[in-house]
């Protein structure tokens, strides 16, 4: 058995040795009580938090449906605010955090981009993150450094100010709020059907650089007999360390291009895109039409299964697709900003008061 390692100790380790920790003794750095106080990796997470969280996302969602619902919310956090640092393009991600805020009752402020902050004059990330922790009791970062959430988290966590990170996507490495909403779709999606465990997942795309892929396939581990298959141009296949990670958790999967092939075998397909802007000069493109879902391929797809995609989509998914019941991705959008909600309900411990509403008023 592996022995726990003093949480406190290991905060105050000097950054060089603590990101050469296991990603267990970090995740135990990083959480508190079982539940992530800074969301940085899946690995923070098991099947245990993740149920809370899908409960509290739709005891939220629910809730939310109704004006005194919405009033409750919004006091629950009415006197925190929150730092939106995005320093990589998004929509989504970007929106349904402040959206999610906002129903918390949590003041969101925004810095989208590093050019319009003290960076420009030469101050460094670190020290414009510590400036945020002054001001705010929350930091919602998306980042193109890899690692560079996980650096600020322990940066805070030894700091006279801690306040929660939560990484919104960091470099090519891990977007882990992306696996919490796909988690939370696939659930829906599958609450008939004995939830997730024992389905197929195909992921598709650029797997190699796509960080929704390598947070999702993580997460997945957590529960029972999932098959995973990675299908796509041998130049855009997932990593090894990716795999390792499966062998690992003694998950089976499949490395493979056969597109169609794979199409009738699975239960939820995710689609992703080419992840073109880490490409380097003299990279030749991959066609990616051999990889796109076409309305011919909603034939033989299985009638139960479903279709994902993190979004932003190119022609990964022809919108012809978009209006077939098995669609997923536009729910999977909204399931985002719910499952963020729970997230930062959860991070905050204001989940307990949102359960007892529940019950009192809705169940
Ligand atoms: N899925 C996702 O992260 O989308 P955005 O880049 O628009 O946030």
């Amino acid at each position: 058995m592996q022995t726990r390692r003093d949480p406190d100790q290991l905060k105050r380790l000097p950054w060089d040795q603590f990101e050469k920790l296991d990603v267990a003794d970090k995740a135990q750095a990083f959480n508190r009580a079982g539940n992530p106080y800074h969301t940085i990796f899946p690995q923070q997470f098991d099947r245990d938090s993740l149920e809370r969280l899908c409960r509290l996302a739709t005891c939220i969602r629910r809730i939310a449906k109704s004006r005194p619902g919405v009033d409750f919310l919004n006091r629950l956090l009415s006197h925190k605010r929150a730092m939106l640092y995005f320093t990589q393009p998004s929509s989504r991600t970007f929106l349904s955090f402040y959206a999610a805020c906002q129903y918390l009752g949590l003041q969101p402020a925004e810095v989208r981009d590093a050019a319009t902050s003290s960076e420009l004059k030469g101050e460094s990330g670190e020290d414009t993150l510590r400036t945020f922790s002054s001001y705010f009791d929350l930091i919602i970062m998306r980042s193109p450094r890899q690692g560079f959430a996980e650096r600020v988290a322990h940066l805070l966590s030894s700091s006279e100010r801690p306040i929660p990170i939560i990484n919104a996507g960091s470099g090519k490495d891990q977007h882990p709020t992306q696996a919490l909403l796909d988690i939370y779709t696939l659930q829906r999606s599958f609450e008939r059907l004995d939830g997730i465990d024992g389905k197929r997942v195909m992921f598709v795309g650029d797997l190699l650089r796509g960080r929704t892929v390598r947070s999702l396939s993580c997460l997945l581990t957590n529960y029972r007999n999932v098959e995973q298959f990675f299908i796509t141009d041998p130049r855009l296949q997932v990593a090894p360390e990716a795999l390792h990670l499966l062998d690992r958790a003694g998950v089976k999967y499949t490395v493979d291009d056969d597109f169609e092939g794979h199409i009738p075998k699975v239960d939820a397909i995710y689609m992703t895109r080419i992840q073109d802007e880490w490409d380097q000069a003299g990279d030749t493109p991959v066609d990616i039409a051999r990889y796109s879902f076409r309305p011919e391929h909603l034939q033989i797809l299985r009638p139960q299964a479903i279709l994902m995609h993190p979004l932003p989509r190119r022609q990964e998914i022809a919108v012809e697709c978009d209006r077939d019941p098995r669609a997923m991705y536009w729910r999977q959008a909204r399931n985002g900003m719910w499952i963020r909600v729970a997230l930062i309900a959860t991070t905050f411990s204001v989940a307990d008061e949102i359960f007892d509403y529940y019950r009192m008023n809705l169940a």
